[in-house]
């Protein structure tokens, strides 16, 4: 990420971050992709008309791209569906950022958590002056912290700064805190540390599941395994005690899709994890 430290700007989580560029951004159409979090979908369509991008193996079908100022990405590791955007189609979005003044937002929620893959380079690194990169630590530490940073291209910055006076941003403590915590390395041994953990309950669940049912697995905190019905698969398992939603609910556009539930598995404190892991199986056998 190319980040000179006078344009990172520390914001309430992924969500503030968001809404400040949004805001810098102004009018005019956005898109983002198929599939997603409806409420980050709200935060783009706040007075304004949103695309969905296909998502498909390769990440969001960029050529969609025509007259938007502004798309929301998460490239290195497609929410939910777990593709990491294909190294032709980050040329391309960077392209048509610049040849059409084009605003990218690149969501980097999970990068912290690579499994059996080289880490990627950030999208950001191929057009600074046109892609807002963002992380978060709601991931690598906890969402209940409301911490995250964006760093901001040069033309935006003024218009992020003016959005953030009219709002709260998160409290000088906790940055404080998160600063020492990064300067004296706990950070780092937490995201280590963390990094083992999820891998294992990764492939803990791969195991229960079935590889061949399962997709997006070689990075973050959540899998897609395919399942005959997600309406009758969602209710099995909340019978079981055990919250997972279906594809559909992170449908954002139109795009058709197999049935498939989307499994987050950095929730269940260590000691529930193989019960939760067996009762999903249960459910879904
Ligand atoms: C796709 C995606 N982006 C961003 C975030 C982080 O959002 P926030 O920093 O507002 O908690 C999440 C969830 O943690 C996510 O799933």
């Amino acid at each position: 990420v190319h980040a000179p430290a006078d344009r990172i700007v520390v914001c309430s989580g992924f969500a503030q971050g968001l809404a400040l560029v949004c805001a810098a951004v102004g009018a005019g159409r956005f898109a983002t992709e198929a599939f997603g979090h409806a409420s980050h979908r709200a935060i783009l369509a706040e007075g304004r008309e949103v695309s969905a991008l296909t998502v498909d193996d390769e990440g969001a079908c960029v050529d969609e791209l025509a007259r938007e100022r502004a798309v929301l990405l998460t490239p290195a590791h497609q929410f939910p569906l777990g593709a990491p955007l294909a190294a032709h189609r980050r040329v391309a979005v960077a392209e048509w950022a610049r040849e059409r003044g084009g605003v990218v937002v690149e969501d980097d929620y999970d990068g912290e958590f690579r499994y059996d893959r080289q880490p990627l380079g950030a999208l950001q690194a191929l057009a600074p002056e046109r892609v807002v990169y963002a992380g978060t630590a709601s991931k690598s530490l906890a969402p209940a912290l409301r911490l995250g940073w964006i760093v901001v291209p040069e033309h935006l910055l003024e218009p992020v700064l003016a959005a953030r006076t009219r709002t709260d941003g998160p409290g000088a403590i906790d940055q404080l805190a998160l600063a020492d915590f990064i300067a004296s390395s706990a950070y780092d041994r937490q995201v280590r540390r963390m990094r083992l953990v999820y891998r294992r309950r990764r492939d803990a669940l791969v195991r229960a599941l079935g590889r061949d049912r399962v997709r997006g697995i070689d990075a973050g905190l959540q899998l897609v395994v395919d399942v005959p019905d997600e309406g009758e698969a969602v209710a099995n398992a909340g019978a079981r005690g055990v919250a997972v939603e279906g594809l559909a609910a992170y449908r954002l556009g139109a795009q058709a899709h197999a049935p498939a539930l989307v499994v987050g598995y950095g929730t269940p404190p260590e000691h529930a994890f193989t019960t939760a892991v067996a009762r999903l199986r249960a459910a879904l056998s």
